[in-house]
């Protein structure tokens, strides 16, 4: 948990989310991508968004970004420092992103340019919103690059893009989202395309990047194992909408969602003690194109009812503070686990109870093995 968490509540809303939603008109008909998502990031705080893939994550923070395309449908509000971002030009987003709201892809190469040098490509992200000469950008630039963790800076710094690993790019493109001091930043997917030996790596200097910035991050992921090290509060998505958000431990450790549930299942866990089995979701999330009356998760939960197929449950208070859940059988999860809720897999059923257990010491393993030199090319 961030450092900032036990300030979250006093300090001030940067970006304030209200029931935004995102239509998205196809020759099939309208996809309905965000369907009323909401939510206040607070000064120096890390929220997670987590969900499977589809679940409406990216469309949102393009949202909040302006990146979205000119067919989207967009309502609802979001503001920054107070101010509404929804109706705004190209130009004044274009003045936001970056010195105020910076963004970081999953696709690193999507952020640097393959022909310019690295510490050319920091130098211009510096100098895009500071009125200094070239060689206190290139400092900067070199500072921000030994922030992230690269090793050698001085002479990485005149190197190509592709003189570097995925990683270590991914790592440039944090030191570029940090050049201007932004208020916001937002990764999205940041480590989904790297070896699970580099992912501790990039979290790590997103880590460093958000102490030295001190800016709040939205941290978007479909791993709720990944927001666990990183965020304060997660918001839980599924087909479009939040359906659980809370403190980090409330999601860990008391879910009141049953899909939450299931994507703690899916993850191996280190507490040997419960020596639970990993039961993942079986089937997969519904078609944005026509979603059922209901609640939309139907026909994966264990737990549905006839009531389920009728009414699309609210997000509603669980009784802790900040933390909501949506579903209409909430309270019966307390004190369930996922192998009590989702029926174990064949191949599960099979091995000890402890087998969850087993799987989480090696992945602890692999994610604290010290950078490879072979894995970063050319050191
Ligand atoms: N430009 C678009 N036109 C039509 N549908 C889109 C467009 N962009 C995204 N979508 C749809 O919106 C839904 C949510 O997408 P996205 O936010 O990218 O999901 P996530 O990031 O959670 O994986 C998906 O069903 C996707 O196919
Ligand atoms: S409302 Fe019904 S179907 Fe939806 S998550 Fe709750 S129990 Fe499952
Ligand atoms: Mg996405």
């Amino acid at each position: 948990m961030s450092e900032y968490s036990r300030l979250s509540t006093e300090s001030e809303v940067l970006l304030a989310v209200d029931n935004l939603t995102v239509d998205f008109p196809t020759a099939d008909g309208v996809v309905k991508a965000v369907r009323g998502v909401s939510y206040n990031l607070r000064a120096g705080e890390v929220l997670g968004i987590v969900g499977e893939s589809g679940s409406g994550k990216s469309v949102s923070s393009m949202a909040v970004m302006g990146l979205l395309p000119k067919s989207a449908q967009i309502r609802g509000s979001i503001s920054f420092r107070g101010e509404e971002l929804l109706g705004r030009t190209e130009k004044e987003f274009m003045q936001l992103r970056g010195s105020k709201i910076a963004m970081i892809f999953q696709d690193p190469m999507t952020s640097l340019n393959p022909v310019y040098k690295i510490g050319f490509q920091l130098a211009e992200a510096v100098l895009a919103h500071h009125d200094i000469g070239r060689e206190a950008a290139r400092k900067r630039a070199l500072e921000l690059l030994e922030i992230v963790g690269i090793p050698f800076p001085e002479r990485r710094i005149d190197q190509y893009p592709h003189e570097f690993s995925g990683g270590m790019r991914q790592r440039v493109v944090i030191a570029i989202a940090m050049a201007n001091n932004p208020d916001v930043i937002i990764a999205d997917e940041p480590t989904t395309a790297l070896d699970v030996t580099v992912q501790a790596q990039v979290l790590e200097a997103l880590r460093s990047a958000q102490r030295e910035t001190g800016a709040a991050m939205v941290l978007i992921t479909h791993d709720l194992g990944v927001v666990a090290g990183q965020a304060d509060r997660v918001l839980v998505m599924y087909a479009g909408k939040p359906v659980e958000i809370g403190g980090v431990d409330e999601i860990y450790y008391e879910p009141r969602m049953p899909y939450t549930l299931g994507l703690l299942g899916s993850l191996p866990r280190l507490d040997a003690d419960r020596a639970e089995r990993l039961t993942p979701i079986q089937g997969s999330p519904p078609s944005l194109l026509s979603l059922p009356p209901g609640c939309p998760f139907v026909p994966r939960c264990p737990l549905a009812k006839p009531t389920c197929d009728e009414q699309e449950p609210e997000l509603v208070p669980t009784g802790e503070p900040g933390h909501y859940a949506a579903c209409h059988f909430s309270a019966s999860l307390i004190g369930k686990r996922a192998d009590e809720v989702f029926a174990v897999t064949a191949a599960d059923a099979a091995l000890p109870a402890s087998y969850g257990a087993e799987i989480e010491g090696v992945t602890g393993q692999v994610t604290a093995i010290p950078e490879q030199p072979k894995a970063e090319q050319s050191e």
